[in-house]
Parts: C-alpha cells; sequence; structure tokens
C-alpha cells in the first residue's frame, strides 16, 4: 500500500516525526514517501492510497508556511479521495490559545474530502515533551495495524 506523508514545519520537529513515521510504516511493509514541501501535482502522480498529515502550528494557530500551497491547493481543486484511509499528527504547544490547529485545521479538510480517519488524531505536546519523534512510536504502531485492517 501506498502511503503520502505529508509534514508541515516550522523548526524541523514535524518532519523528524514525519521521518519516524516513514520508518515505522516501511519496517511494516509499506510504501511510505514523505517528501516535505510537496506540490499538489507531485502528490497526486504518486496516487497514494492512504494518507498521514503531520503539522506543526505556528502563529496563532496556523499551518506552517511548507504546507500552507498544499492546504490551498487540495481546498481549491478538491481530489477524489473519498474512502482513502488517513490520519493526522499536530505538533503544538498547549500554552497557546489554539492547541494545535494547525493539525485542526488539516484533519477538517481531510474529511472534507472524504478521507477516512483511521485513528483519532495524536496531539504532541511541547510543553509536556521534547521527545515527540518516540513519543509518536506508538501511536504509529497502531497505525500500521489499522491500514492492515
Ligand atoms: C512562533 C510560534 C508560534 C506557535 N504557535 C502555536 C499555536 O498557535 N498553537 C500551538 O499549539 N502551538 C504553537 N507553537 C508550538 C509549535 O507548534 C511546537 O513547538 C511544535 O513542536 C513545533 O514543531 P516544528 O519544529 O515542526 O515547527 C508555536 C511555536 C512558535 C515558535
Amino acid at each position: 500500500m501506498k502511503v503520502a506523508i505529508l509534514s508541515g514545519s516550522v523548526y524541523g520537529a514535524a518532519e523528524d516525526v514525519a521521518r519516524v513515521a516513514q520508518q515505522v510504516l516501511q519496517d511494516g511493509g509499506f510504501e511510505a514517501w514523505h517528501k516535505p514541501g510537496v506540490a499538489l501535482d507531485e502528490l497526486l502522480a504518486f496516487a497514494p492510497e492512504a494518507l498521514l498529515v503531520v503539522t506543526s502550528t505556528t502563529g496563532m494557530g496556523e499551518l506552517p508556511g511548507n504546507i500552507q500551497n498544499l492546504y490551498y491547493a487540495l481546498r481549491d481543486r478538491f481530489p477524489a479521495w473519498s474512502g482513502v484511509p488517513g490520519a493526522v499528527i499536530a505538533l503544538g504547544d498547549s500554552s497557546y490559545d489554539v492547541f494545535c490547529g494547525g493539525g485542526e485545521q488539516m484533519r477538517e479538510l481531510l474529511l472534507e474530502l472524504g478521507v477516512r480517519e483511521v485513528l483519532p488524531m495524536l496531539r504532541l505536546d511541547a510543553s509536556e515533551s521534547v521527545t515527540p519523534d518516540e513519543d509518536a512510536k506508538p501511536w504509529l504502531a497502531e497505525l500500521a495495524q489499522a491500514l492492515k485492517a
């Protein structure tokens, strides 16, 4: 199964988590593909059979700049992803007013596109842990199981 991992990051933490996700999914036998800053055409050319979004939040609850273009392109072009399995990992900091707002925005858009959420969104709180990549591993193992089901 071809899994596209889409990451949005300002300082690199979400990209680290996305790289761990790629490794976990590859170890689980998936064709996991991760390209930070990917354009929609390139993503559609990969023809994903499942989607994982890993994004942090910046500003006041906003998506990082390197995933904004993809977000708007998805919203404009509405790819036919009805029933495609997917899930979201949101990195944030609960000391901000809009905790994990970037992940929430991507999750809502995926649901509008018809993506079938196979696991509740994982929220990784930078005010509680400085090892988001380690913290994500149990959830990623669950995701691999859910995608096989
Ligand atoms: C300028 C700035 C604004 C932020 N705004 C938010 C926010 O509104 N909500 C939130 O949950 N986290 C916010 N964060 C926390 C980051 O999302 C969090 O530290 C995350 O782990 C960073 O991941 P990254 O290195 O992939 O960008 C903000 C961090 C910075 C530096």
